[in-house]
């Protein structure tokens, strides 16, 4: 027979997302409406081998919706990722008597979870938290918005120092494996290109655009890079494609981790508070080791397994209507 859910422990983990702060004030609130004790775990799997944990209550998670970053930090445990690493932080777990987890987090963090949920018996779910949106299973994940948010207002300012001087930029945002934040920035910020993990376009391809692009008396242009692009970043297209273009004076810019901070947008407060209610509930009635999320507006648990290993589509609509916007 399944144990009663009586203390449940609630944690941020991997590369922090904006929204992080409002999907554990949902989780500390819902679950004090339901009266479950409630522990904040620091520093995520570190934290929870060392042992890190804390009480929280109602007051504890105010005047924290609108903050970026996490209350609770993070980290990327090695440790955790060890057979011995993971049993001590289920003795840990033991020790402050909790009978679920709540991991708020991205791929590494669900890895992590998986593999601890064969080994030892406590319910995990997962709330999808990273600015990669990369994780099947929901539309969104926490913190993508603010992420596009801040990517379009740095190339809404690239633009214009980029028309004032005819110049071809070569912007540079997150994403190691996958271009959602790319895609979304580009059609948000009327880029001429978009280069990302999933599609192959090469370099002679590029230039065979932005050559197009500028017989049709394009000044300047922009193209937008995700960090994980088979042919590079940002610095080494530039690189590649500069000598073929000497009407243009070539630039490039790293818009790197302002994408991670600042105050949620209001989508992804809404999102956080989604899960976060929803995580408990689906502990309540009786989920585990699935991660919680939205899909075509409707929530969803999916196990951490399919979460991690499916791969989300790009969606091709997007990469369509992008070439023919940028023409
Ligand atoms: O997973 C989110 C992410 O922001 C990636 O897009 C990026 O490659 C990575 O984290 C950077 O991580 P860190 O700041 O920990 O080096």
């Amino acid at each position: 027979m399944e144990k009663t859910i009586k203390r449940i422990a609630v944690f941020t983990s991997g590369g922090d997302a904006p929204g992080m702060n409002a999907a554990v004030r949902a989780v500390v609130r819902t679950a004090t409406y339901y009266d479950l004790h409630i522990y904040g775990i620091l520093r995520g799997y570190s934290g929870m081998i060392e042992g890190e944990l804390k009480r929280l209550e109602t007051k504890n998670v105010g005047n924290i919706i609108h903050r970026g970053g996490t209350m609770l930090k993070t980290a990327r445990s090695k440790r955790f990722m060890t057979k011995e690493g993971r049993k001590l932080a289920y003795e840990s777990l033991l020790a402050h008597d909790i009978d679920a987890c709540i991991a708020i987090g991205g791929n590494g963090t669900f890895t992590g979870a998986s593999i601890f949920s064969k080994e030892h018996n406590i319910p995990f779910i997962g709330i999808p938290g990273t600015i990669d949106n990369d994780l099947f299973g929901t539309d969104y994940t926490i913190g993508f918005d603010t992420a596009v948010n801040t990517a379009v207002e740095a190339v809404d300012k690239i633009r214009d120092t980029a028309d004032s001087h005819n110049r071809l930029f070569f912007v540079e945002v997150m994403g190691r494996h996958a271009g959602h934040i790319a895609l979304s920035t580009g059609i948000g910020s009327g880029a001429s290109g978009i280069l990302i993990p999933e599609t192959d376009t090469s370099i002679d391809d590029l230039v065979l655009m932005l050559k197009k692009s500028s017989k049709r008396k394009k000044l300047f242009s922009l193209v937008i890079v995700a960090e994980g692009n088979q042919n590079g970043g940002a610095m080494e297209i530039a690189e590649k494609v500069k000598n073929k273009f000497d009407h243009y004076d070539t630039k490039v810019a790293i818009i790197g981790h302002l994408q991670r901070g600042g105050s949620p947008t209001a989508k992804d407060r809404v999102l956080a508070s989604q899960l976060g209610f929803h995580a408990v509930e689906g502990l309540q009635a009786g989920k585990k080791n699935v991660m919680v999320g939205i899909v075509n507006n409707q929530i969803k648990y999916t196990p951490f397994k399919k979460a991690i290993s499916s791969q989300k589509d790009m969606n091709q609509v997007y990469l369509k209507m992008a070439e023919i916007l940028a023409l």
